[in-house]
């Protein structure tokens, strides 16, 4: 693969190193998968950790002999992944080099509401925005993207999103796989359109009732991808990094594997499983046991969930694709079983006469029956508090709730308890069309009746077309 990396930085970031030709097995598989480089920060005088990341334009190959332009973040297609401990101060210079205003969200982190990267902090083009805060909560698989008011879909389908992945003190001693890259491998998975000429077709071609769904799939950028496997436990860090598909992952050979995280947090132990279902938004990792000289393939299996009302050329199509290869070497290293316990995080517990709050979603483009509007906050909380919250779900279509600023614990699903590998602590929530969901969120304790959170639908085409609201954390609360 030959990356024509024009991005500002030069930091050749996407070293597709390695991104050779496979030799051996199907035509299918022909690229080696990318890994993100993990971006090392400078730690400056009063030891806050800092990234440097910037926007910009470039050219990737995606497709054989065809050059497709896209955007990214300190190279030419997506960006690096930081990574953090907590109780790290950290500070990012972000600078856009695009010639359109972009902003970047840290999506899943807990942070002030000045420092969050939503609609409200655009980033002009050639300015830079330097936000900085102390991470508090445990380890878990976040990520950034672009989330400029109305353009997000268009920003984060050419390209504007990485990894952020946090670290704490019992996490790398968990018995989990954890050496990036290696036996712990970021899988970013994307569906897209290539128009005939290899360009980015940002859907409006194949435009669903839940936004563009591609019949080329992505993986950290690399289409048709392996990856080649040198110990006998793997871990996987799924994102559904998306504008509308939901995945259904499995192994071809229909194998188990363990899910160890969800969103936002470790499991309290290793669920087996042979499906897991992902939304936009949505993370899990995964660990999955392979042997001397496999071959497994990682698969999307058909979900329904396509969207209601489908176009014709949708309806009956066969949403099944492979995802990635596992090609085990014939010598395999590392310990061949998990932990039964692992360090999860407390789970939230909600205190008796909790505030509750409904959330409807019955039309793509508003929550409680309002579309986004950039002055109006639909309500605050105080510092600290704990609400449950119901997420109706009351329309043809599936929506994929997400809260700006905390992590939630679901109470109920569809009015059973979750299935155990969405017991952890989440934030973002797939509801299937007719459902309800009730979930438990503490809120952050900085307050700033200024500067507001997002809460939204993450299928990118509905929350660009206003499918979103807002909340502050003050003092007090208002209706
Ligand atoms: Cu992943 Cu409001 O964002
Ligand atoms: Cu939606």
């Amino acid at each position: 693969l030959v990356v024509l990396a024009l991005a500002a930085g030069g930091l050749a970031a996407w070293l597709y190193e390695g991104a050779l030709r496979s030799n051996v097995g199907d035509l299918g598989f022909r690229n080696r998968l990318r890994v993100p480089p993990l971006l090392e920060p400078e730690t400056d005088r009063s030891g806050r950790r800092v990234f440097d990341l910037t926007a910009a334009t470039g050219a990737t190959e995606f497709l054989s002999g065809n050059p497709t332009d896209t955007w990214g973040v300190n190279g030419s297609y997506l960006g690096p992944t930081l990574r953090a401990r907590t109780g790290d101060r950290v500070r990012v210079h972000v600078t856009n080099h695009l010639d359109e205003p972009t902003t970047l969200h840290w999506h899943g982190m807990h942070l002030p509401a000045a420092m969050d990267g939503g609609p409200h902090q655009p980033i002009a083009p050639g300015a830079t925005w330097s936000p900085e805060w102390t991470v508090t909560q445990p380890a878990a698989t976040l990520w950034y993207h672009a989330h400029p008011a109305g353009r997000t879909l268009e920003q984060v389908y050419r390209g504007l999103a990485g990894l952020f992945l946090i670290d704490d003190r019992v996490s790398a001693t968990s018995g989990l796989p954890h050496r990036y890259g290696v036996d712990d491998i970021p899988l970013i998975v994307q569906d897209k359109n290539f128009t005939g000429d290899g360009q980015l077709d940002t859907g409006r071609t194949r435009f669903s009732p839940i936004g563009p769904l591609g019949d080329e799939i992505l993986v950290n950028g690399t289409h048709d991808p392996y990856l080649p496997v040198t110990t006998r436990l793997v871990r996987l860090r799924l994102l559904n990094a998306s504008a509308a598909r939901t995945y259904d992952f499995g192994f071809t050979d229909n194998r188990p594997f363990a899910a160890v995280a969800s969103d936002a947090g470790l499991l309290p132990a290793p669920y087996e499983l042979r499906r897991l279902r992902l939304a936009p938004s949505e993370r899990a990792e995964i660990v999955v046991a392979v042997s001397p000289d496999d071959h497994v393939v990682l698969r999307s299996h058909p979900t329904g969930l396509g969207g209601g009302a489908l176009p014709d050329r949708f309806a009956g199509a066969d949403d099944s694709f492979d995802i990635l290869r596992l090609q085990a070497a014939s010598r395999l290293t590392g310990p061949t079983a998990l932990p039964e316990q692992l360090p999860a995080p407390a789970p939230v517990i909600p205190p008796a006469g909790a505030d509750r709050r409904v959330f409807t979603f019955n039309h793509a483009s508003r929550i409680n029956g309002h579309a986004y509007a950039p002055h109006r906050i639909d309500f605050s909380v105080a510092p600290g508090a704990t609400e449950i919250w119901e997420l109706r779900n009351g329309s043809d279509n599936p929506h994929v709730f997400h809260v700006h600023g905390v992590s939630f614990t679901v109470l109920s699903l569809a009015g059973s308890r979750p299935p155990p590998h969405l017991t952890g602590r989440k934030d973002s929530l797939l509801l299937p069309a007719g459902t309800a969901a009730v979930i438990v969120v503490r809120f952050g304790t900085h307050a700033d009746p200024e500067r507001p959170y997002m809460f939204h639908c993450h299928l990118m085409a509905h929350e660009d077309h206003g499918m979103m609201g807002q909340y502050t954390v003050t003092g007090g609360r208002t209706r």
